[in-house]
Parts: structure tokens; sequence; C-alpha cells
């Protein structure tokens, strides 16, 4: 059953806006694939947003949100195991094929099961001055999209 999304801890959502600009990588690849786009385009912007984008946000939710459960709670090993699975998606040069449509279908989930299940529960366990410093720590400038090649459009 799946659970509705609860109303986002105003601290958490510089990482819920974050996980909108995921979703559209994966809606990207998805579109590359539809329309037959050569498969190091698409490998060649999703290496670039996952140094720019991905493992900032990894970094950001490993350090300061997960903890916040602390790393023997089963929902954070999950994560974590979810982290490390999709750091060897991006990285994978052997067959890209295979890990941008991977990485199109488990980043998807990963990001939804953060959305509607995780970050509802460590906004419940978490004290105040827990979240506060995610408004700190992340860098809210505006989403910068890499116009070199918009294989989607
Ligand atoms: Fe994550
Ligand atoms: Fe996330």
């Amino acid at each position: 059953m799946e659970k509705k999304p609860i109303k986002r801890d105003k601290n958490i959502q510089p990482l819920s806006r974050d996980h909108h600009h995921t979703l559209l990588l994966c809606w990207k690849i998805r579109k590359g694939f539809s329309k037959g786009v050569a498969p190091n385009r698409m490998k060649t912007y999703s290496d670039w947003f996952f140094e720019s984008h991905v493992l900032p946000h990894f970094k950001i939710e490993e350090k300061y949100l997960f903890p916040v459960l602390g790393e023997d709670h089963d929902m954070i090993k999950r994560a974590l195991a979810e982290h490390r699975r999709l750091e060897r998606l991006f990285k994978d040069e052997k067959d890209i094929v295979r890990s941008l449509s991977l990485i199109e279908e488990e980043l998807e989930l990963h990001v939804r099961y953060e959305e509607r299940e995780l970050f509802n529960e460590i906004q419940k366990q978490a004290r105040p001055e827990q979240l506060e410093v995610i408004l700190e720590v992340h860098k809210d400038e505006r989403f910068q999209e890499n116009t070199s090649d918009e294989f989607w459009k």
C-alpha cells in the first residue's frame, strides 16, 4: 500500500527539490531511449548530473539526515545500500545501456522511497535542530541545467 506524502518539513525542502530534478533525470533517460538517442550522449549528461547533483545530495543525506535514525535502522540500511548501488551504476562504463536503464528505474524508486517513507519517518523522529542544519548546509542555489546537449528535446 502506498503512503500519501505528508507535508514536508521546510528544512528538508531543498532535498525534496533535488528529488524533483532527479525524477526529471529519469524522465530524460526514458525519453532518450524512446527517441533512440545514442547512449553515450545520455551517459555524458548522466555523468554530469551525478557529479554535480546526485553525489552532493547523497552526502548531505548521509551526513545530516540519516543519523537521525542511525545506520542500524532498517530504513537507513536500505537507503545506504541503494546509494552504493546507484553510485556503482553511475560509474559503470562497461554496459552503459544496461546501467542507464537501471538508473532510470532504480533512482526513481529510491526517490519515491525517500519521499513517501523515509523522510516522513525522519521528520517524525528528528529534534528540530537536527533538521535546521540541512537548510544551512544545502546550497540552495537554483538548479543549473546543463544545456550542452539536450537530447531529451
Ligand atoms: Fe538518497
Ligand atoms: Fe534523496
